[in-house]
């Protein structure tokens, strides 16, 4: 056992991230202490927002340039592995158009961070829905700008 508090808390914390990485590979780990995509976004074309039956909440936000995304970030006040799927359903979104977006699914993220424990893969569900939410959303705001300018884009 350390003599001094500081020892004793870093000890501490080397297990916490010794355990973490165990439980859910250094992958995750490494989102997990610098989710890059965490931000929120000004004007989005594409918006989603899905609270959970956890009761955690998850917001994705796209940016598209001529029908691929170009910029994607999420937010949430889940837990770490929502933290992680977020993280990742952003960055799979990047350079994706609508069609290949639609082929993102929980089981995508999960097999992109190699597995998640049984009790956390729910939270890839929560990520998956989001992202499909905020692709809902871009492809309405699309095709009602069609109709204000007299065409119809169908997607
Ligand atoms: Fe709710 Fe992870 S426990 S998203």
């Amino acid at each position: 056992m350390p003599d001094n508090l500081d020892d004793f808390l870093k000890d501490l914390q080397d297990k916490i991230n010794k355990d973490t990485v165990k439980d859910y590979g250094q992958k995750a780990f490494d989102i997990w202490t610098n989710p890059s995509n965490m931000r929120s976004m000004e004007n989005p074309d594409g918006y989603g927002r899905i609270t959970g039956p956890c009761g955690d909440t998850m917001e994705i936000f796209l940016k598209f340039e001529k029908d691929t995304v170009k910029k994607a970030s999420f937010q949430t006040d889940g837990c770490g592995p929502s933290m992680i799927c977020g993280s990742l359903a952003a960055e799979l979104a990047f350079g994706k158009t609508t069609d290949e977006l639609k082929e993102i699914t929980n089981k995508t993220i999960l097999e992109t961070i190699g597995g998640l424990p049984k009790g956390d893969q729910h939270c890839a569900l929560l990520a998956a829905n989001t992202l499909q939410e905020a692709v809902k959303n871009y492809i309405k705001v699309q095709n009602l700008e069609g109709t204000k300018n007299g065409e119809r884009k169908m997607y």
